[in-house]
């Protein structure tokens, strides 16, 4: 079988998978789903068993047309002056978001709410039925869920997480919004190592993929 085919096909399902990037850039793995598909559970195994940031990651066009920027240009800061990243050239962080229905947003269910109500918006948004007023009307910010902006020529320009998910969504077909989260290891702190995230897919029946076979497969 081939680990990328596999990967879609979960996605197809709404099922997480697990994304190794490069190990000469990040070198972590992000727990990843289609947005749409999150609920509560698995807000919980991303604070639980991954133990990073969770964030959602939106196409370029998507982030246009709703207005979301890229941090890196908005903000007017001394911390913001110069991008020192010693990964990559810059950040896709844009801001932070709350579903206007949550209560404190951070809770698993408030979250799951934000996260998986951006899949129909990301959609909506890339028809062109959905714009940024329609995107504050429904969402508040600052909040609980840190948006990521892809490049514009997804994985040609830029090739973190963000991009490497979003790249899997256009393949499978389904929305345009995916939420990552970096696997810690309890017992270091540090990015949990590759060998023992590739064992958390076996044990859990997840895929797992590396940026390398993605690559080779989709670009
Ligand atoms: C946000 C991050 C993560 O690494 C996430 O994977 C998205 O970033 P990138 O596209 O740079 O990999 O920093 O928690
Ligand atoms: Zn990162
Ligand atoms: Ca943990
Ligand atoms: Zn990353």
């Amino acid at each position: 079988f081939d680990a990328v085919s596999r990967v879609l096909d979960a996605f197809r399902a709404g099922e997480p998978v697990l994304v190794h990037d490069f190990d000469d850039r990040e070198g972590e793995t992000d727990l990843v789903y289609p947005a749409g598909a999150v609920g509560s559970a698995d807000v919980a195994r991303m604070r639980n068993d991954a133990g990073g940031l969770v964030c959602v990651a939106l196409p370029n066009d998507v982030s246009e047309s709703l207005g979301l920027p890229f941090m890196d240009d908005v903000l007017d800061h001394p911390a913001a002056s110069s991008h020192d990243l010693a990964y990559d050239s810059r950040s896709s962080f844009s801001f932070t978001v709350n579903h206007r229905d949550s209560f404190t947003g951070i809770t698993d269910r408030d979250r799951a709410m934000t996260i998986s109500r951006l899949a129909p918006v990301a959609e909506a948004a890339r028809a062109g039925e959905y714009d940024a007023d329609d995107f504050g009307g429904e969402f508040r910010a600052p909040g609980h869920v840190h948006l990521l902006r892809g490049a514009p020529n997804l994985l040609s320009d830029r090739q973190g997480h963000t991009e490497l998910g979003l790249a899997l969504a256009d393949e499978a077909g389904i929305s345009p919004a995916v939420v990552v989260c970096e696997m810690l290891d309890d017992e270091t702190g540090a990015a949990l190592p590759k060998d023992a995230a590739r064992d958390y897919a076996d044990r859990h029946g997840f895929a797992f993929v590396d940026g390398d076979g993605l690559i080779d497969e989709l670009v």
